[in-house]
């Protein structure tokens, strides 16, 4: 199938090598010029495991770059839309971009193609599309519009792309959804499977994946639902740690004992300082903006939304808790990323904390293994300084705060750290350790929905035993 992705951004561009891996003639397009000129050089603009791989086997080849819209949907069969929905100020997703994108293709269409959404768009966008293309000059029987929403993940996209759960197909007509079916055929019939040298799994997803094939008002339901289901799971269990911290109980026990039962599952029941990055803070305001357009107050996304934004203040409260005074004091910050795996600080609640923590006079010494840079253009500030390693970011450091959960950070020589901090604290906002082990080690630790860690201070008379201990949490 020829196809052309529109939008090389995180979701378009992993699209379009996904497509070139699966067989398919690809056209990436960008109407920013330097971001193509920088694909069509062997560049990769963003950090994806497995996407440098796969641009390199079929840059060139089954993968084109251009700027040149109309020429690639003259060519295309299949044109998807990913280019961005930000939210406006209402909180409603901006839907400029698809509406500008949707009016070019009109003019190019040429004979019948399907014009697919693919990035994350309210129920009835696909009507929108629909009728602003027949407003330009589009000839009714000559296309059909479809939505097919994408559930991969920052940092994992590649394999969730290839190794889906379901792929969600909403198509008006039968003819529509037999092309979008022959796009996913290689997938869904699992012969991409039993190639050579694919891509290998590293999701948990069983394959070949089934094809869900829905109208086109379901498809964009289905998506925004997804994801304020996954918030809304993330929040639950947020608020459950909250109360573990007020009585004493462990927020790890009580999920794995709630996520055994296989009606909730245990993934994305894991407690922190709050979700955030580009789609879920994004998404559930626009969720909760079309469920107000309908007449149906939503009033438990708004509420997701409260204990969010609560775990990020109740994380500063834990702070301040184990440190006592604030100003002067020298953090390090392990983590600026949104989640691990990724570079992308939008929204990350990383960046909040330490915008928080730089008001409170606080110095902090940050490492990420790939988000600096992007955190450098965000955080124009001389009171933070951006090392090279974990070490070198606690050192001489008062307290060494976890904000980011990516998987080195679980794995730190605990001995060395100690040796080179200037007092023994960690206040963990992605519990990656175990409080018994922090305490066998002589750190002061304190996590989320977990009893703090106290090391009593030896007495004067040195009999004091160093010993460390457990008891509730205190930090509410
Ligand atoms: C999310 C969805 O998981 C994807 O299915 C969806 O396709 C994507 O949004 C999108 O709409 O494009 P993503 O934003 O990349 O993917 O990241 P997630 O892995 O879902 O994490 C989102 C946030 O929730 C992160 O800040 C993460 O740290 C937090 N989180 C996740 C938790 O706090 N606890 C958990 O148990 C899981």
């Amino acid at each position: 199938m020829r196809i052309a992705v529109i939008g090389s951004g995180y979701v378009g561009l992993v699209a379009a090598a996904c497509f070139a891996e699966l067989g398919h003639e690809v056209i990436s397009i960008d109407n920013d010029v330097s971001k193509i000129d920088m694909l069509r050089r062997g560049e990769v603009p963003i950090h994806e495991e497995f996407l440098p791989e796969l641009l390199a086997r079929h840059r060139g080849h089954r993968l084109k770059f251009s700027s040149d819209l109309q020429e690639a949907v003259r060519q295309s069969t299949a044109i998807f839309i990913a280019v961005g929905t930000p939210s406006t100020e209402h909180g409603d997703a901006d839907l400029s971009y698809v509406e500008q994108v949707s009016r070019e293709v009109a003019s190019a269409i040429d004979g019948y193609k399907i014009v697919v959404e693919k990035s994350t768009v309210p129920v009835f966008t696909s009507d929108w599309i629909r009728r602003v293309m027949l407003l330009d000059g589009a000839d009714a029987d000559n296309f059909d519009v479809a939505s097919n929403p994408e559930f991969l993940r920052e940092g994992t996209a590649v394999g969730d792309f290839l190794y889906p759960d379901r792929v969600v197909v909403g198509a008006d007509t039968e003819r529509c959804a037999t092309l979008l079916r022959q796009i996913y055929e290689p997938l869904t019939s699992g012969e991409y499977y039993k190639q050579q040298s694919i891509i290998p799994n590293t999701t948990k997803a069983n394959i070949p994946p089934k094809i869900i094939v829905t109208s086109t008002k379901s498809a964009e339901l289905i998506k925004h639902a997804s994801n304020a289901f996954l918030a809304t799971k993330i929040s639950f269990i947020n608020a459950v740690a909250n109360i573990c911290e007020a009585v004493g109980a462990d927020i790890k026990e009580v999920c794995d004992g709630i996520g055994a039962d296989s009606r909730i599952g245990r993934r994305f029941l894991n407690p922190g300082i709050g979700y955030g990055g580009s789609c879920f803070p994004k998404d559930l305001k626009a969720f909760s903006s079309v469920a107000r357009e309908t007449g149906y107050d939503f009033r438990l996304l708004q509420e997701v939304m409260n204990i969010n934004a609560e775990q990020r203040s109740r994380f500063l409260r834990k702070v301040r808790s184990a440190l006592w005074t604030l100003k002067g004091k020298k953090l390090a910050v392990l983590g600026l990323a949104f989640k691990g795996g990724t570079d992308d600080i939008r929204e990350s609640p990383a960046i909040e904390i330490i915008k928080s923590l730089r008001k409170e006079g606080c110095e902090i010494r940050a490492f990420d293994p790939a988000a600096c840079e992007r955190a450098r253009e965000v955080l124009r500030d001389e009171g933070i300084c951006y090392r090279q390693s974990a070490y070198e970011a606690a050192h001489n450091a008062d307290a060494l705060l976890i904000l980011t959960d990516w998987p080195e950070f679980a794995q730190l020589d605990l001995p060395r750290l100690k040796s080179v901090m200037t007092y023994p604290i960690v206040i963990d906002g992605r519990n990656l350790y175990d409080p018994r082990i922090m305490a066998g080690q002589g750190f002061i630790y304190s996590s989320v929905g977990r009893a703090d860690v106290h090391t009593p201070i030896s007495r004067p008379n040195g009999k004091g035993e160093k010993t460390a201990t457990a008891s509730p949490g205190k930090s509410q």
